[in-house]
């Protein structure tokens, strides 16, 4: 297997291993069932988004634990206070008593997958220092995983 096993692959431990994510990485104890629940319920929540503005609806779901927390995108007609599926995912967990959050799937009804903005990366790494992030879109073949480290190395934490 490749070096780039880790973003298509199934999230086993060698691959983490090789990309240095030993360290009791949450994507090791994530079965591959649990993992098309969460695209599952990612690209449900797409079908619920509010984009008219964009034209571009998306749908995120959230594992904690067990359980699976979705959102969308919502937007407005002032345009800066849309709110993206991600955080709408996760503020949904945390909102429910959540705390911390094991993975993310965002799913956008396109041939290529995306990443999470900068933003939700923020979010997502304040309550899933050790997420996985699955992107996944229309084209199946165009899924992507990560860890929420190499998206976002540095996430901003208060100094004291
Ligand atoms: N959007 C998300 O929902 N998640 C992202 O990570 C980036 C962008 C939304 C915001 C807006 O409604 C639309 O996609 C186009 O930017």
């Amino acid at each position: 297997m490749s070096g780039d096993a880790w973003l298509t692959g199934p999230a086993d431990r060698a691959s983490c291993a090789r990309r240095g994510y030993n360290g009791g990485h949450a994507a090791m104890s994530i079965s591959s069932a649990t993992f098309d629940e969460l695209k599952r319920r990612a690209r449900e929540a797409a079908a619920h988004a509010y984009s008219p503005y964009s034209g571009y609806p998306v749908g995120a779901a959230v594992l904690c634990g067990e359980a699976i927390y979705s959102g969308s995108n919502v937007e407005n007609a002032s345009y800066g206070l849309s709110m993206c599926a991600e955080r709408n995912a996760v503020f949904h967990a945390i909102a429910s008593g959540e705390r911390a959050v094991d993975a993310v799937a965002l799913y956008t009804p396109t041939r290529g997958a995306a990443t999470p903005c900068g933003a939700c990366l923020q979010v997502i790494a304040e309550f899933g220092p050790d997420a996985v992030v699955i992107c996944c879109a229309a084209d199946s073949g165009a899924e992507r995983r990560y860890a929420l480290k190499e998206l976002l190395p540095a996430a901003f934490r208060l100094q004291k």
